[in-house]
């Protein structure tokens, strides 16, 4: 029989938090460029997390995501002076929570909560500081303790090792669908928050949960808990 779920792990970037809200700073330095580049410096951060983790050389998520930007920028053939790139990294600090955020992870205050992110401490601490969330996450741990990105098992096996709760207690909650795949490969609960009804990738692997937005993370969870607990 496995335990109920005790404790919830939550990805920041697309997650909790909206990487697409840079697009309005982006509008403002490059009129009607903000979408495209948004997109291109976004699939970039993460391909480069990809590559970076594969080559065994890793440079913390601010670095990767600041990379990522000069990649998109000269892609698009804009030009991106230091005092410009200084501002769009900036926002990456402030971004928004999706709507239904806040109020969620306060209807979910009887289990431990916490991120597991490749964002680095110091962009952590700026987002959920910056979106009133401090307070909410009984730890904010970043994959800069292993120095290795996702879907890498050394990562998601930090939230066993922070929480001090048995992986199979323990669910992880991510937008991405690969972020999902590595938590379940690891051996983590996983629930895939699918708000742009995307179609599954083909990675052999499937989420335990699958939701439109984490106002129904509550409900699927309790279905879980009903099925895991009477096998
Ligand atoms: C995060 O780790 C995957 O970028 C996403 O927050």
């Amino acid at each position: 029989m496995t335990s109920a779920i005790q404790a919830l792990a939550f990805d920041a970037y697309g997650t909790l938090f909206d990487v697409h809200s840079v697009i309005s700073t982006c509008n403002q330095a490059f009129p009607e460029k903000g979408p495209a580049l948004s997109q291109l410096w976004r699939a970039k951060q993460l391909e480069y997390t990809w590559l970076r983790s594969l080559m065994g050389r890793y440079e913390d998520f601010w670095q990767v995501t600041e990379s990522a930007l000069v990649f998109a920028c000269r892609s698009l053939n804009l030009d991106c002076p230091p005092v410009t790139r200084q501002k769009l990294m900036d926002a990456y600090l402030h971004l928004d929570p999706y709507p239904e955020v806040v109020q969620a992870l306060q209807s979910l205050s009887r289990y431990k909560l916490a991120i597991l992110s490749n964002g680095s401490p110091r962009m952590l601490a700026a987002v959920v500081e910056g979106t009133g969330l401090k307070g909410v996450f009984a730890d904010v741990i970043s994959v800069d303790e292993v120095k290795i990105f996702k879907p890498s098992p050394r990562v998601y096996e930090l939230a066993p090792r922070h929480l001090k709760i048995a992986q199979d207690a323990i669910g992880f909650i991510s937008s991405n669908f690969w972020d999902i795949a590595g938590a379940k490969s690891f051996g983590l609960w996983t629930c895939w928050i699918n708000r742009a009804k995307a179609p599954e990738e083909e990675l052999g692997l499937r989420p335990d949960a699958m939701i439109g937005s984490l106002a129904e993370l509550e409900e699927a969870l309790r279905k879980a808990d009903s099925s895991r607990t009477t096998r």
